[in-house]
């Protein structure tokens, strides 16, 4: 392989990560289907046992802010007696987590 394809092939690899990184669905695919679905309707094992709310409904859409939603990817969510309800996502960027977010709000039907 001559130098400038090698760097070719670099330039390609970083921007495919780069991509990646910023691609909600697939990170959502990845961190969050297991227990809210693919839909974002919750209806999962892990759901159904965690007593999610479905998140194509502006009723749950309105029960958190942009800003709560960022924290709760962040640093988890625990319930009223302190008990995990949804554990944090580690090894998102903030990109990452408000893509994210943006994504949940394309949930809502
Ligand atoms: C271990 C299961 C689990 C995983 C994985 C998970 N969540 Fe959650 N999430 C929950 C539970 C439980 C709640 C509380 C829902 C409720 O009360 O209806 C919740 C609530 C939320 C809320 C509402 C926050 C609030 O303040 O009410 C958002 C937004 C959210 N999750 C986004 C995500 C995103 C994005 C991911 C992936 C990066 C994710 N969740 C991964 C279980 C999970």
């Amino acid at each position: 392989m001559t130098t400038s394809r090698r760097l070719l092939v670099l330039i390609a690899a970083t921007a495919t990560a780069a991509l990646y990184g910023a691609d909600a669905p697939a990170s959502w695919q990845e961190h969050c289907a297991k227990c809210h679905g693919d839909d974002g309707k919750g209806d999962t094992k892990m759901g159904h046992k965690l007593n999610i709310g479905d998140f194509t409904t502006s009723e749950m859409q309105t029960k958190f802010t942009d800003e709560q939603a960022a924290k709760a990817i962040k640093t988890g969510l625990t319930d009223d007696k302190g008990k995990m309800r949804m554990k944090a996502i580690e090894g998102l960027s903030d990109d990452q987590v408000k893509a994210l977010v943006t994504f949940v709000r394309t949930l809502k039907k």
